[in-house]
């Protein structure tokens, strides 16, 4: 009995390893899908091949099989920035996609002691968005809460509406280029803040209340 699972679970193991398909993700869901695709695991495709693709769109990562794409974007699927395709073995597309991904240090601290703050010989990562030519970026409030010092990739920090405006965060070209000090004097004082933007909305909607109630 025994016997007979070991060897249905080694029969299935190998059957697992050996047939196609490709790896299905999209970073909005699933953040490894930009970073770390070599982390996850392919699964069939429904045409039953390893026809996949890997491509970009509005800075997310989108990985799957070939047969689900729009003929449109099958047929444009050849831009090594954009989409690409392969078929050369089951899960083919896990590679970083585009190969030339901007990587940074990315972390968050506060301000004054914080890891984030002091060791920079850390690996960078690759950033989770992609967009062509991004930059890293460090931003530092100078305050003592979570989060007043960060470490990352810019496009990330556009997207949260920070270092938008010049003089808020130091930024830089180049792969981990990120990596001076929290008290090195390049780094400027960052005055530009999430809760500032969600302040004027709060504001914006408490006087709306306040129209509408008059
Ligand atoms: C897509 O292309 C295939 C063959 O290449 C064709 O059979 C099919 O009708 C096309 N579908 C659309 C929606 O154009
Ligand atoms: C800053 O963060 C470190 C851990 O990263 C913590 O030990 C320290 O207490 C924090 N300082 C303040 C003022 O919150
Ligand atoms: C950050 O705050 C500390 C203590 O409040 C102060 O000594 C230091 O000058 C500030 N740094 C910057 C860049 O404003
Ligand atoms: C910055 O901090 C490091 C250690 O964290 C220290 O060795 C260095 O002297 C500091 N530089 C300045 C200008 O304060």
């Amino acid at each position: 009995m025994k016997l007979y699972l070991l060897v249905i679970a080694v029969v299935s193991f190998l059957a697992y390893i050996s047939c196609d398909g490709c790896i299905q993700c999209h970073s909005k869901d699933n953040e490894r899908c930009a970073t770390d695709p070599l982390s996850l695991l392919k699964r069939d495709c429904s045409d039953g091949t390893s026809n996949c693709y890997s491509r970009i769109q509005d800075g997310y990562t989108i990985r799957g099989c070939a047969v689900d794409l729009d003929n449109a974007t099958r047929n444009s699927c050849n831009n090594e920035l954009i989409c690409q395709l392969c078929t050369y073995g089951a899960g083919c597309n896990r590679n970083t996609f585009p190969v030339s991904r901007q990587t940074c240090l990315q972390c968050s601290g506060n301000s004054t002691t914080s890891a984030c703050g002091k060791d920079t010989y850390v690996s960078p990562q690759i950033c989770p968005l992609y967009k062509f030519g991004d930059k890293c970026y460090i931003r530092n409030s100078n305050r003592t809460v979570d989060g007043s010092f960060q470490r990352g990739c810019l496009t990330s920090a556009n997207a949260n509406k920070q270092c938008v405006k010049d003089g808020n965060c130091y930024t830089c070209e180049g792969r981990g280029c990120n990596f001076l000090l929290a008290n090195d004097t390049n780094i400027p004082l960052a005055r530009d803040s999430g809760a500032q933007v969600f302040m004027s909305m709060s504001l914006l909607i408490g006087g709306l209340l306040a129209a509408w109630s008059l």
